[in-house]
């Protein structure tokens, strides 16, 4: 949550921040600010609301400065509003700062301010920070030859309980920047002449391909010809630094009308992409270079937890249908936030699995810490390259989907499906799933991307259905089995950009309470493929149907549907059962996607939320 970017180097910092700031936007869209330093004062500029309306009045001021912090809220503490927007200044307008995460023990430093005179203007948490920083800048003395503005920094965030990634400025340093993490994600980007900090490798796009990932409790000092990594003890780091391989293209919206509206259609691209390379020669199984389990160890394992949050979750329960089925492995899927605090006992050979497309969610990082400390084996999906699970996990698959803007997850998604299914026929073929069943698998997932393009092509008619029930307050999906979580991720989806009540369920869980919600005016979408408990499913339709639901029906080609049983039918291809899921979703998003388009709603960036949610 939130995006951070500081930029120093010979170029007027004021548009190199607010170019990368839109880069970042995704994070966070409540308010958005930069600070400069001009000649010996500090000038902030921020507002309410996205990039664009601080970027009007940041032309309007015509900013020379050459180094400057900028950021993109989303709100923890206090108001949506000017006043709380970053960069916060400290009480006596000697430092600015920009953070990403929650002070938790702000009441206590704030009260000790207080009593020193100190006065607020905002209802942040992150003020406080600001000024903490300018108190012990203005009362102590460095010993002989540090930096008087980055010690006041570290000897300030000795006092900080809770999570951080901030970027801070001194009206008396200008040419330097300070950046310190722990908790909140935070990147160094080395240029030619100009350095940068940011929350993510994006906003570097154009500029540097060079970065260093900052760990927890480490702190940088950058200026525009070097940069320096230290401990918060004071300790030298030497920094690594990686090259990030991406196509700025990849970011660009071009002939879309939203980032959500191109991730939908680039999915089978995408899903070629997380295959490419990942099966074996005698096409049976799948195989994957960043395990570093040996087979040997992973026969041993004889559980698998699964956590993750939000669509990831989704995700996950997927995975534990398609292991169990494939591998014959129990499996078990938590929460990270509910794990994280549930002190679960767990049996040696379980094997820790987390899903992140940003690979930052606080919770699923730190149910993957904790299951470290405890001494699992952990396993991660991640989406970004080098982001904080990809680098803390043991063992990782990328998921190869390529950058996902908008805020409703899609493509990275049916990437994590797929993978899922991947693993599942390794983990398999490790144990009992015979030769052929494998190959027949290989073969199923190997034709995915063209069938997602044949659903793509009724995008008009989806379109059209979408429009027809667009007006409806209350949604219910269902579906069994491997289509329960489908379910749940189809609700997710439309009320995460639509604003309207949806709710998932397992299709025979609905006599036991959501029945009574149907009527003409709630609307069901149902999804019944062909396969095991076809009619099963007919029947629970047939029972919506008697109370007058309305009923869109997703169906497999070929599964005798009854004509007259749905008011709507969509057609997904007939398929192996691990492909399903990730034909289902399709349907589930172009749903959701034109419902909230048609009702006006801004649907890469819906309302209180953020892309990557690094606050727990
Ligand atoms: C998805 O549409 C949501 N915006 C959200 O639930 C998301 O999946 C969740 O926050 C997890 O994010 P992650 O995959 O980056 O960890
Ligand atoms: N806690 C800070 C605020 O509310 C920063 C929140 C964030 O990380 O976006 O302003």
């Amino acid at each position: 949550m939130c995006g951070i970017f500081a930029y120093v180097g010979r170029q007027k910092a004021g548009g190199i921040l607010l170019e990368g700031l839109k880069r970042l936007e995704y994070r966070g869209y409540d308010s958005a600010g930069l600070a400069v330093a001009d000649k010996d004062k500090l000038r902030v500029i921020k507002k309410k609301g996205r990039v664009e309306v601080v970027a009007a009045k940041a032309r309007r001021a015509r900013l020379q400065a050459v180094m400057g912090i900028s950021h993109t809220r989303w709100a923890t503490h206090g108001d949506v509003n000017d006043t709380n927007a970053h960069p916060h200044l400290s009480d006596d307008s000697k430092i600015a700062l920009v953070h990403n995460g929650v002070i938790e023990n702000y009441a206590s430093i704030k009260k000790f301010l207080e009593s020193r005179n100190c006065s607020f203007q905002s209802q942040t948490d992150t003020e406080v920070l600001a000024s903490l920083i300018a108190y012990h800048y203005a009362k102590e003395q460095p010993e002989e030859g540090k930096n008087r503005f980055l010690e006041s920094v570290r000897k300030s965030l000795h006092h900080v309980e809770g999570a951080y990634g901030i970027a801070v400025i001194c009206a008396d340093y200008p040419n330097e920047i300070v950046g310190a993490r722990k908790g909140s994600p935070l990147v160094l980007g080395v240029g030619n002449g100009e350095n940068m900090i940011s929350s993510d490798v994006s906003a570097f796009a154009g500029r540097t391909q060079n970065v260093v990932y900052l760990d927890d409790g480490q702190v940088v000092l950058i200026t525009r010809d070097d940069f320096s990594v230290t401990t918060m003890m004071d300790e030298s780091v030497q920094p690594v630094i990686n090259r990030v391989d991406w196509e700025i293209e990849e970011s660009v919206l071009g002939t879309f009308s939203h980032y959500m509206e191109k991730e939908i259609f680039e999915q089978p691209t995408s899903l070629e992409n997380t295959m490419r390379g990942r099966f074996s020669d005698d096409g049976s199984t799948a195989k994957f270079g960043g395990l570093n389990i040996a087979a040997r160890d992973l026969r041993q394992i004889d559980r698998i937890l699964f956590c993750a949050c939000g669509t990831a979750w989704h995700a996950c329960l997927v995975a534990e249908y398609l292991i169990e089925r494939f591998a014959r492995l129990p499996v078990e899927v938590d929460y990270a936030s509910e794990f994280r605090y549930r002190n679960a006992p767990l049996d040696k050979n379980t094997l820790v699995f987390v899903i992140s497309q940003s690979g930052e969610t606080i919770d699923t990082l730190e149910a993957l810490r904790e299951s470290k400390r405890k001494g699992f084996r952990t396993l991660a999906f991640t989406n970004v390259v080098g982001s904080t699970i990809a680098r803390e996990t043991d063992g990782g698959i990328y998921q190869h989907a390529g950058p996902e803007i908008g805020v409703a997850s899609t493509k990275a998604f049916t990437s994590q499906i797929l993978l899922a299914a991947m693993v599942a026929l390794y983990l398999g073929r490790l144990r009992d799933l015979s030769f052929n069943d494998g190959t027949e698998i290989v073969k199923a997932l190997k034709k995915t991307p063209g069938l997602v393009s044949q659903i793509l092509d009724q995008a008009d008619k989806i379109k059209a259905i979408a429009e027809k029930y667009a007006d409806s307050r209350d949604f219910l999906f269902l579906g069994r089995q491997l289509m329960f979580p489908l379910a749940l991720e189809g609700a997710l989806k439309l009320k995460e950009i639509s604003y309207l009540h949806a709710e998932g369920y397992p299709a025979a869980e609905m006599k036991h309470g959501p029945l009574a919600l149907i009527g003409p005016e709630c609307p069901t979408v149902f999804i019944a493929p062909k396969g095991e408990i076809f009619k099963k499913n007919l029947a629970n339709i047939q029972e919506i149907k008697a109370r007058k639901g309305p009923i869109i029906a997703i169906t497999s080609t070929g599964s005798d549907f009854p004509e007259d049983l749905a008011d709507d039918i969509i057609f997904i291809p007939q398929s192996h059962e691990c492909v399903t899921p990730i034909l289902a979703a399709i349907p589930l998003q172009l749903l959701a996607y034109y419902i909230a388009r048609h009702r006006g709603c801004d649907v890469d960036k819906p309302r209180n939320l953020a892309k990557s949610v690094t606050v727990e």
